[in-house]
């Protein structure tokens, strides 16, 4: 599967990668997509930014008889998220470590498909005590199967550095916290949005060069 259009915006989906509730990525996503609004590729509208929420997916745990790599997706839930993945060029994972790892939910809806994310593009924005870069590093090897491309820049909140827990209860584990990013995350992820571009833009090029794709007539 290649990107999806050859001209246009590169449409960069940002998967908000936890489903609990109370969880923090609704945040930290919204906080994305608005350092993108402010991003001149975004601007200009070389690039595009819409948020994919799998809270909204309601995909069950992986009900196909087939592997993905096979394509014969069988479930009407397997169908739509295949076409939610298929419109985008480039996804930025919104990922909280859980047990050193992504979210279940996350893994799962990755596993769900195969050719929709091949050749894609993807940032990792991730967050835990320690940043979760953890969950970077295993999100970046799950990646690496279905063949998206990671750009180099990462962006990490740590929970302790990035958050506001000033107005917390004390005691109170479920106290969502304020998002208080400082200005190099933002400028840290700013840099991995002109790279999300930058590639994505490179993979249709070189996608329309090899003749794997004709031009649309008109
Ligand atoms: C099941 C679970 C496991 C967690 N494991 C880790 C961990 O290994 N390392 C870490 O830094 N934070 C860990 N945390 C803390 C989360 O990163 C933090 O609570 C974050 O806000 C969770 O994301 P969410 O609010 O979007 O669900 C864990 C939280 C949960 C719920």
């Amino acid at each position: 599967m290649q990107n999806t259009q050859t001209s246009g915006p590169v449409r960069i989906g940002v998967i908000v990668g936890s489903t609990r509730p109370g969880r923090r990525s609704t945040a930290v996503a919204g906080w994305a997509t608005q350092v993108a609004s402010r991003h001149p590729a975004v601007r200009d509208g070389a690039g595009a930014v819409e948020l994919v929420d799998l809270a909204e997916q309601h995909l069950p745990l992986l009900d196909e008889p087939v592997p993905a790599l096979f394509g014969d997706y069988r479930n009407p839930h397997t169908r739509r998220w295949a076409a939610v993945v298929d419109a985008y060029d480039a996804f930025l994972f919104v990922t909280p470590d859980y047990n050193r790892s992504i979210p279940a939910v996350l893994k799962n809806a990755v596993d769900y498909l195969y050719a929709e994310w091949n050749d894609k593009v993807a940032g990792l924005l991730t967050y835990g005590v320690q940043g979760g870069t953890r969950a970077g590093d295993h999100l970046q090897s799950v990646l690496g199967e279905v063949r998206v491309t990671v750009v180099p820049t990462r962006v990490s909140l740590g929970l302790f550095t990035d958050f506001d827990f000033s107005a917390a209860p004390p005691g109170d584990p479920t106290h969502q916290a304020r998002l208080a990013p400082g200005d190099e995350r933002e400028q840290a992820l700013t840099t991995m949005l002109t790279e999300i571009v930058t590639w994505a833009t490179a993979l249709r090029t070189a996608e329309v060069a090899a003749d794997r794709r004709p031009e649309p007539v008109g």
